[in-house]
């Protein structure tokens, strides 16, 4: 089972768009995949419109989660809940333990987590339950920093807690025929030339279909699967598809 973290600590780059349509090509592809919503303002769930009695604040507070884990994976999510934030002490393997679980090992071939812009206990969880994280990012002066402190985010994880994750780092909402995009393309790549995180071959074109979609609460792939979205996201899946073997 692979589990793939989306997260920068830059907001509005795309990280829930890319979780939920990687998640939405896997499942095109024929692999189980488990969305799990750990940002707290809940977008996933939202667009999603999932409405759990058990979301992944009485998962990861519970005693005994083996006992409520298959009502929280319902419809294949689990949902967040505005009041993660107060999991603040949260031990860093919570959630690597509860998806260790039979129930869910035996069931999914992948896992993606989406995380709110921020370093806490809850996106240390989801790092250290994670053997892939995938940094969407948007190519522009903010998205440099975004991708900076993803650098050093990722020293202070290998550094502290000893875990050296597989990072990638994506180009989200992209237009290549602008010289700013092309630029900080290839500014953003020097950046990490020097560090773990590797580039993707796959950029996610600027695409007016992801925006619609959402907005209606349909599939991007039922919506437009001819779209540069969708080609992009389904390019994008194969490539980590391949990175696994
Ligand atoms: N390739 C794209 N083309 C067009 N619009 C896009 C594209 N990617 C993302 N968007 C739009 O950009 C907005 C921000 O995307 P999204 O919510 O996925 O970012 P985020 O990083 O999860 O934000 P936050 O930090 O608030 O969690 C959304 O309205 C989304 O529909
Ligand atoms: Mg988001």
């Amino acid at each position: 089972m692979e589990i793939i973290t989306t997260l920068n600590l830059k907001g509005g780059v795309a990280k829930t768009t890319t979780a939920l349509n990687i998640a939405q090509a896997l499942r095109q592809l024929g692999y189980k995949t488990l969305l799990i919503d750990l940002d707290y303002q809940k977008s996933l769930t939202i667009l999603l419109e999932a409405n759990h009695k058990i979301t992944a604040l009485e998962l990861l507070s519970s005693k005994e989660p083996g006992a409520i884990i298959k009502e929280a994976i319902k419809d294949d999510i689990i949902t967040s809940h505005e009041d993660l934030l107060t999991l603040d002490s949260l031990d860093p393997l919570t959630l690597k333990k509860i998806l260790d679980s039979k129930e869910i090992k035996n069931i999914y071939d992948y896992v993606i987590i989406d995380n709110h812009c921020i370093f806490n206990a809850l996106t240390l969880n989801s790092l250290m339950a994670s053997n892939k994280l995938l940094i969407p990012t948007t190519a522009n002066k903010l998205g440099y920093i975004g991708v900076e402190d993803m650098t050093s985010l990722l020293s202070l994880i290998k550094k502290v807690y000893k875990k050296n994750i597989e990072a990638y780092l994506l180009f989200t909402d992209f237009n290549p025929k602008t010289d700013l995009n092309s630029q900080y393309k290839d500014i953003l790549t020097e950046l990490i030339k020097d560090t773990n995180i590797k580039l993707l071959d796959t950029y996610i074109r600027h695409s007016q279909p992801i925006e619609d979609s959402q907005a209606l609460g349909v599939n991007l792939f039922e919506y437009s699967k001819r779209s540069n979205g969708a080609k992009d996201y389904l390019e994008a899946t194969k490539e980590l598809i391949k990175i696994k073997g």
